[in-house]
């Protein structure tokens, strides 16, 4: 039996029958992907992520993704500093939402596996199955160091990561186990109860390097990457190759997720002039400058043009893959993502509050229209 076909027998979300599955991303913390001083309803309060699921599982979407942040990224704005921890919020999400499947997002190095395992099975039982681990390494290095360790070497963050999945799977599955790795050592690993999913809650992992893509394929059920516009085709191979790989060396199948964000309105011209307001006229420049800077890209090495568009397109979205324009646009744009053969995205919105109602009343019917979703009918009053 394939490994998905258990959580696809059990009418898990994550593995529905939608041909291209939606996500929103972010919605934890301050600004979620928009680095903006644009006004907005959004906070990253227990309130507005409540209303927020609740317009979600209305419009039939399959999951939330938080962001795991430490500390901000300055400019004006502090972008992402204002955030809420994502096991506790996933925690409280699940009590109060029926349908919608949740993540926490957790940097390995500043949980022990022992406490990530609990706290999953914990939210995965509240949750009655709707819970998984989005698995990141740390690559913001004031934020890591906050806790007082040296950052480690790119490849060696996977090798330490590797054990730790090996250990939160083992609590998962099994009882009394001795792990005796390089740098975690487990003696007599117990853990009761055991999650609701079987066999465990779901594991996914945005890796895109060499490495990071082998432990994707190796360990997880999805993996996340980003498309960039002019990227359709490298998209689709990225998404051949994570799967053969997991296929021929593991025997296992893999799901690929991206992300976008989205700004959708009546006209064209309605949706660019937000665009250009949010990014251009309000944008935290300084706040994607840092951004820039920790990813290495910085204007010495690269020209001016190419800098410009790299900032404003991290300042939209986190350098996801634009969905702007009308409902009919966005929806073409989400067409080709999906014939890269990608199952889904995540998207983020300046405003998910105002905005969602809108994206659930005219691109839903629409991408149901273009095949891409299934008719769903709007859950009964909760
Ligand atoms: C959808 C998505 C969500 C991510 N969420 C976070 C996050 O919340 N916190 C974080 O530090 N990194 C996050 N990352 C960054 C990844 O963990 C990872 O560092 C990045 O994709 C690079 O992987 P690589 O080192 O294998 O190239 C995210 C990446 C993606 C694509």
């Amino acid at each position: 039996m394939n490994n998905l076909d258990a959580y696809r027998a059990a009418g898990n979300p994550m593995f529905n029958d939608n041909r291209f599955k939606l996500g929103i991303f972010g919605s934890n913390c301050s600004n979620a992907c928009a680095m903006t001083l644009a006004e907005t309803s959004f906070e990253p309060t227990l309130e507005s992520n409540l209303e927020i699921a609740g317009i979600l599982e209305d419009g039939g979407w399959e999951c939330m993704v938080p962001i795991a942040r430490w500390r901000g990224f300055g400019g004006p704005s502090n972008f992402n500093g204002n955030c809420m921890e994502t096991y506790t919020w996933a925690a409280a999400l699940a009590a109060r939402t029926s349908n919608i499947f949740l993540f926490a997002t957790s940097h390995v190095p500043t949980v022990h596996p022992i406490v990530a395992a609990k706290m999953g099975t914990t939210i995965d039982r509240i949750s009655k199955g709707r819970f998984g681990i989005n698995m990141v390494c740390g690559w913001f290095t004031p934020e890591m160091e906050m806790f007082g360790v040296k950052m480690m070497e790119h490849d060696t963050r996977y090798e330490y990561a590797t054990e730790w999945v090996e250990i939160v799977e083992k609590l998962w599955t099994e009882q009394w186990f001795d792990y005796d790795g390089q740098f975690l050592t487990i003696k007599g690993g117990f853990a009761d109860p055991k999650p609701y999913q079987k066999p465990r809650p779901l594991l996914i992992s945005a890796g895109s390097s060499p490495k990071g893509r082998k432990f994707a394929a190796k360990y997880c059920d999805i993996n996340f990457s980003v498309i960039e516009e002019d990227g359709l085709d490298r998209a689709a191979n990225w998404i051949k190759e994570v799967r053969a790989d997991a296929q021929k060396n593991y025997n296992r199948d893999i799901g690929t997720f991206t992300y976008s964000y989205c700004v959708v309105r009546d006209t064209e011209k309605e949706a660019r002039d937000y665009y250009n307001y949010y990014v251009h006229e309000k944008g935290d420049w300084e706040a994607a400058d840092n951004v820039c800077k920790i990813f290495g890209v910085e204007s010495g090495s690269y020209s001016k043009d190419y800098m410009d568009k790299f900032r404003a397109n991290f300042i939209a979205g986190w350098g996801g893959y634009p969905l702007v324009g009308t409902p009919e646009q966005v929806v073409d744009r989400i067409a080709e993502l999906s014939a890269t053969g990608v199952d889904g995205s995540l998207i983020s919105f300046v405003d998910y509050n105002q905005e969602l109602p809108y994206f659930n009343e005219r691109v839903m019917p629409l991408l149901e229209q273009a095949g891409l979703r299934k008719p769903h009918r709007r859950p009964a009053a909760r």
